[in-house]
């Protein structure tokens, strides 16, 4: 296959979706990323956590990645839906063994490898990759991916769906996301390839989910990448509307938000959320 390579590792075309199983299979035996990893890469399947879900009740406990060139009933958090266009984006869901992935530290590190992975494989990239609570990741304060953690079932214990959507090649957005929604192409203003993004995202989730990965190193570097510490923010969380400053994140309790009438929120990232974030000051 006559593919130019930029940088070892970053490939400027795009091989064709058919060769892409068993071009990460050779990618991520060679760079020793999750050892004993199976690939899986559909041309159109209803949703890769589903994939992933299935097989986990099945037994097994992964690790395993299941890619898609097209998902048509693709889920984002709280029940959304998660629309891509077929052969453009980057759809993948890992299906790994996490002692105690319960609280959102795992969201939190899963968003970093996330923003590292796309600085790594879209070196042209002219803004740096921020992060939003609980877990979308923004370019130019743009959303570019999004994440859906999930827990296949109380029978499966110990496992975690690890769903990232990353918008790689998409060139237009439907009305109502224009505003809010960017890929790497029309941020970059060229291609980048999809097997380069996987390649690199399951190489930071494999550092970033290492569980010698000190707990507070997480934290500081996604504080480091989140703008909104100090943002004044409006969310729906655990039936009630709140107002106020976004005063900390902590791992275990989520978004910290000191309100207007001063007493102090703290919001789980699985029963919030975000309606309102103001623009820094
Ligand atoms: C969100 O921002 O709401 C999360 C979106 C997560 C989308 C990804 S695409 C791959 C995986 N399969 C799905 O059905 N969803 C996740």
């Amino acid at each position: 296959m006559n593919l130019t390579h930029r940088t070892p590792g970053h490939m400027t075309a795009e091989p064709p979706w058919a060769n892409t199983q068993s071009m990460l299979e050779e990618e991520v035996r060679r760079r020793q990323i999750f050892p004993g990893l199976s690939v899986r890469a559909y041309e159109s399947i209803e949703s890769t956590n589903d994939i992933c879900t299935a097989i986990a009740q099945q037994g097994s406990r992964g690790p395993l990645v299941v890619m898609a060139n097209h998902q048509s009933a693709g889920r984002g958090r709280q029940g959304n839906h998660w629309e891509s266009p077929a052969g453009c984006n980057l759809l993948l869901s890992l299906l790994l063994e996490i002692p105690n992935g319960g609280h959102d530290l795992l969201s939190l590190a899963v968003s970093l490898a996330t923003a590292e992975a796309i600085e790594r494989a879209a070196p042209t990239l002219p803004v740096d990759c921020r992060v939003k609570w609980p877990n979308d990741i923004l370019l130019s304060g743009c959303k570019v991916a999004g994440i859906l953690i999930e827990k296949p079932a109380s029978n499966v214990a110990g496992v975690a769906v690890i769903g990232i959507g990353v918008n790689v090649n998409q060139r237009s957005f439907p009305p109502e996301l224009a505003h809010d929604a960017v890929s790497l192409a029309t941020v970059c203003g060229s291609a980048v390839s999809r097997l380069t993004l996987a390649t690199e995202l399951l190489a930071a989730l494999q550092q970033w989910l290492s569980p010698s990965l000190v707990k507070d190193t997480i934290i500081a570097q996604w504080k480091a990448r989140c703008d909104m510490l100090g943002r004044r923010v409006s969310l729906e969380s655990a039936g009630s509307t709140i107002h106020g400053m976004v005063e900390d994140i902590d791992p275990f309790n989520g978004l910290v938000v000191r309100e207007d009438n001063g007493a102090l929120r703290m919001c789980h990232a699985a029963l919030s959320r975000m309606v309102r974030c103001e623009p820094a000051t």
